[in-house]
């Protein structure tokens, strides 16, 4: 058996799958965000490994007997996070996360020609490198003490195995790695006053990163030799998960973040439209990604607010999306990247009437985010560039959000049977391929697809009129809202 490990922002999710790769095991263990300042988002790691140990020790408790035939290991994460380590391998500081903006000025700093020649992409406040930068400045003392800088799913790692070792496709959202040549960049490292000696080693992500400890080992059950592979970052392994490792396919993800992911042919970099590129989980492979900040998260946010949880807002309106309302709703609760890379704007609700309620306020958030997702494909070819995505994450078991999607995106949106296992799937996938040797294209495949939502023709011209209206909004409310 296999073994997927996926650190997300809002959980931990554990699955076990067979030789043929079918889902036997699974286990959920919730996390949790703190935001102590404005713009800051931040996890304690010592919860990854509790969450890690809870998820695990349920799966012992309910399916001991597949936990102990695990041979392999893939793990993969929420990217971008700083976890930063002492002398001894000591947490110095809370991770600072992939959606936290303090470090925009840094970030605009370390943002030039040479920076976007060798990474591929815009340093945005959320990537690693100006994180570093933030905390030279502002935190010195911690600075200091800096041993080594790893990513969040790679600390669980450490961890797991003993080794300090990254991947390609997490790495590669760091601002330390020539994305091209797949390799940590010393001029990137020193411009954030780091070495290579600070960098875990990296391996690609179907390859083995090192074994599980003994001392796990025997605590879960286990008599063999574990390999861990290198895995993903969330949306490489994601990738992995749903067969999207082929130019011209593509995946949708709502997660706490929004992806509109596409496998590309050749490594062709565009920063200056705020499209991602990064390596992908398999070797000599590369993907580009539009990113907004708050797609499932708009959901959670409201969820909260109105005392109601996801599945029952989004219930209330039935399973068929109807043309854009009046209300608008811009998901910018965590500032946003692409298109923007705008760390300071924040999220606005626009044409409340007397008469709006909260599922009027439901329809617009699922379409604010639907528009937001518009944005990442216009960034990327426009409409017709891509003609099927895969959904994934969390909000892909809203029917009415991927029917929104369909039109919003205006084309296809195929949901897989096998319900949200995207990233753990990837991960476990990953982990198969290091521990057999398995041929990667073999063994990513697409998973049976339940239902596929198209584009509406007679929906088309409120969509694009309401996206229109959207469009506008942004540059209405940018300024009043810059620090
Ligand atoms: C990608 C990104 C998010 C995180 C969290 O660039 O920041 O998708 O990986 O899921």
């Amino acid at each position: 058996n296999y073994l997927g490990l996926d650190l997300g922002t809002s959980s931990l999710k554990v699955l076990i799958i067979d030789e043929n790769q079918q889902p036997i095991a699974t286990a959920t263990a919730p996390l949790t965000v703190q935001r102590p300042e404005f713009g800051w988002s931040e996890q304690d790691p010592a919860s990854w490994i509790e969450a890690c140990r809870t998820a695990i020790a349920e799966l012992k408790e309910t399916h001991g007997a597949a936990l102990t035939a695990v041979e392999g290991i893939g793990l993969s994460g929420h990217m971008h996070g700083a976890t930063i380590l002492g002398e001894g391998d000591e947490v110095l500081r809370p991770c600072i996360l992939w959606n936290d903006t303090r470090s925009h000025r840094e970030a605009a700093e370390l943002d030039d020609e040479e920076a976007r020649r060798i990474t591929g992409n815009i340093v945005f406040p959320g990537f690693t490198a100006p994180k570093l930068a933030w905390v030279r400045r502002n935190e010195p003392e911690v600075f200091g003490r800096v041993r080594r800088v790893l990513l969040p799913k790679d600390y669980l790692r450490l961890w797991l195995t003993g080794e300090a070792v990254s991947e390609m496709s997490d790495a590669a959202g760091t601002s330390w790695l020539d994305t091209g040549r797949r390799d940590w960049s010393e001029r990137m490292l020193e411009r954030t006053g780091l070495t290579r000696e600070h960098m875990p080693a990296l391996v690609e992500g179907g390859e083995s990163s090192g074994t599980l400890r003994a001392e796990l080992a025997s605590e879960w059950g286990i008599a063999g030799r574990v390999v861990v592979a290198g895995g993903g970052g969330d949306n490489a392994a994601s990738a992995c998960g749903v067969g999207v490792v082929k130019p011209g396919t593509g995946f949708l993800s709502l997660g706490t973040s929004g992806v509109l992911f596409t496998a590309a042919e050749s490594y062709a970099p565009r920063p200056e439209t705020a499209i991602h590129t990064f390596c992908h989980a398999l070797p000599n492979t590369w993907h580009q990604m539009g990113v907004t900040l708050s797609a499932a998260g708009s959901i959670e946010w409201l969820s909260q607010f109105l005392r109601e949880k996801p599945a029952e807002l989004t219930g209330t309106l039935g399973e068929s999306c109807e043309a854009s309302g009046r209300l608008l709703f811009l998901p910018y609760l965590a500032g946003e990247r692409t298109p923007h890379n705008d760390a300071a704007v924040r999220g606005v609700l626009v044409g409340l009437e007397a008469s709006t309620d909260r599922r009027d306020v439901t329809r617009a958030v699922l379409e604010g985010v639907a528009f937001s997702m518009r944005d990442c494909l216009e960034a990327g070819g426009g409409v017709g560039s891509v003609t099927r995505l895969v959904a994934v994450g969390a909000g892909s078991r809203s029917a009415y959000w991927l029917d929104l999607m369909a039109n919003a995106l205006q084309c296809q949106i195929a949901l897989p049977a096998a319900g949200d296992f995207g990233a753990a799937l990837g991960a476990a996938r990953l982990g198969l391929v290091a521990a057999t040797g398995a041929d990667p294209a073999a063994v990513m495949t697409e998973p049976p697809t339940a239902r596929v939502f198209e584009p509406r023709a007679e929906l088309a011209g409120a969509f694009a009129e309401a996206y229109g209206r959207y469009r506008s909004l942004y540059p209405a409310i940018r300024d009043w809202q810059a620090r």
